[in-house]
């Protein structure tokens, strides 16, 4: 030892931290799989809609003061009764394979920055062990099964301590891309694992990972086991109830609501929401929350970047519901526009699952971090001492840049008057 601080020693040394969410997307891709790295980047179709995602944000511009500043900015507030250390929650994905970890991992980075952990039905770990991290935990659930089985799983999320649920309902099960899927085997046996050796032989450390702990991606969803069952359905099993339930009507999101009112006494959240006609639904069937996404281009092609769509939401129903956007979120900056045009919070997706893959737990922290950093610093540029105090007068927003899809007087600018 020199007494110098540690990077000094050996400032070639690979760090694990890293600086934005750009180069923990880098590392996963070195580290992941292909097909694990290419079912996180997911996207359906030509792309339109998840390149519009990221590409909207860099059109809208920041508009900053050169003093004035303020030495101390707040970024704390409440999602659904939750207090949140910065307005930036984790979205709910399954990540059967990225990390033996998986959601455990993302949770305690959750519950250690302060932010509220959301738990897909689909997710590799059981609501039980992802609650037991002490994350605040929103469980989230499809419109998949008979009722009484839905039922089952809101009491189960509910008795393991979920306080919250978010029902995804905008699926509508577009199988192409352009660019090809990912091989995801049924299930993960010998032969499986002989066939796509070749594809995972060059990643070591995802390797080691796994293998330290004993165990590979087994692909099930604990969280749809049948009462008494240990094991949860495959991926495709689950898929197939999914894919072979009838869509859910207006009713149905009404009584979804109302059931888990009665279970947990708890807010629910409808994730999917792209229309002002659908938010003012969303109300009418007594959400307490929603969030304006298009399920990060996952879906239905062609849908407007999520970002274009707040700002009418928001303004239609702000008043009554707490309005959460994803979609697209990659910086600070992104955070800050997207509060500015009236989100309560962002939900991250794939930055916390690249994070995740670069380094674990730590990893998720570090997004969390580079998040954090990033709107403190639009909040100094842009002279505010809270988040509190932004609005869109702090942005530069491209004529005809909002999309005002559903609204009783939807002008061409997309703007409601
Ligand atoms: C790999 C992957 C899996 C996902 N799984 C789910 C899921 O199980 N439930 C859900 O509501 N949304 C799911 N989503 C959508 C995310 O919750 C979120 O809406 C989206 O990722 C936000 O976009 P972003 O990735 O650009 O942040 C998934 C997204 C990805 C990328």
């Amino acid at each position: 030892m020199t007494g110098r601080p540690e990077w000094l020693e050996n400032p070639w040394k690979q760090n694990a931290w890293f600086e934005s969410v750009a180069v923990a997307q880098q590392r996963a891709r070195k580290r992941l799989p292909a097909p694990v790295y290419g079912a996180l980047l997911a996207g359906s179709e030509r792309g339109q809609t998840i390149d519009d995602n990221q590409g909207a944000f860099a059109e809208l511009g920041l508009s900053p003061h050169v003093a004035g500043h303020h030495a101390e900015r707040a970024m704390g507030r409440t999602l659904m009764g939750q207090d949140i250390s910065l307005p930036v929650v984790i979205s709910p994905t399954g990540v059967q394979a990225v990390h033996p970890d998986g959601e455990v991992a993302v949770a305690r980075a959750a519950a250690a920055r302060g932010t509220v952990m959301g738990l897909s039905n689909f997710a590799s770990k059981s609501v039980e062990d992802v609650t037991a991290t002490g994350a605040t935990t929103f469980f989230q659930m499809y419109w998949t099964g008979e009722r009484d089985v839905m039922l089952q799983r809101m009491q189960r999320a509910h008795d393991a301590g979920a306080l919250g649920l978010i029902a995804t309902l905008d699926w509508s099960f577009s199988m192409g891309r352009d660019w090809g899927s990912p091989e995801i085997p049924e299930k993960v046996d010998l032969k499986t694992m002989v066939r796509m050796a070749p594809k995972v032989a060059t990643k070591p450390r995802w390797l080691y990972q796994f293998g330290k702990t004993g165990q590979i991606p087994d692909l099930t969803a604990p969280n749809l086991a049948a009462p008494g069952e240990a094991k949860g359905p495959t991926f495709f099993a689950a898929y197939y109830e999914w894919m072979t339930t009838p869509p859910p009507s207006w009713d149905d999101v009404a009584w979804m609501r109302d059931q888990w009112h009665q279970i947990s006494g708890r807010p629910f959240m409808l994730k999917g929401v792209g229309r002002v006609d659908d938010a003012r639904r969303a109300v009418d069937a007594g959400v307490e929350a929603l969030s304006v996404s298009n399920h990060g281009g996952n879906n239905l092609d062609g849908t407007p970047a999520a970002i274009r769509l707040v700002k009418p939401i928001a303004d239609a129903v702000g008043g009554q519901v707490e309005v959460v956007m994803d979609g697209g979120i990659r910086r600070g900056s992104d955070v800050v526009k997207a509060v500015a045009l009236g989100a309560r919070a962002v939900m991250i997706g794939r930055a916390y699952l690249w994070g995740l893959a670069a380094n674990g737990q730590a990893g998720v922290e570090n997004v969390l971090d580079v998040l954090r950093s990033g709107i403190d610093s639009a909040l100094l540029g842009l002279g505010v001492s809270s988040i509190e105090e932004l609005t869109p007068e702090h942005l530069l927003v491209p004529e005809g840049f909002h999309r005002a899809i559903g609204a009783p007087t939807s002008a061409q600018d997309g703007v409601l008057r």
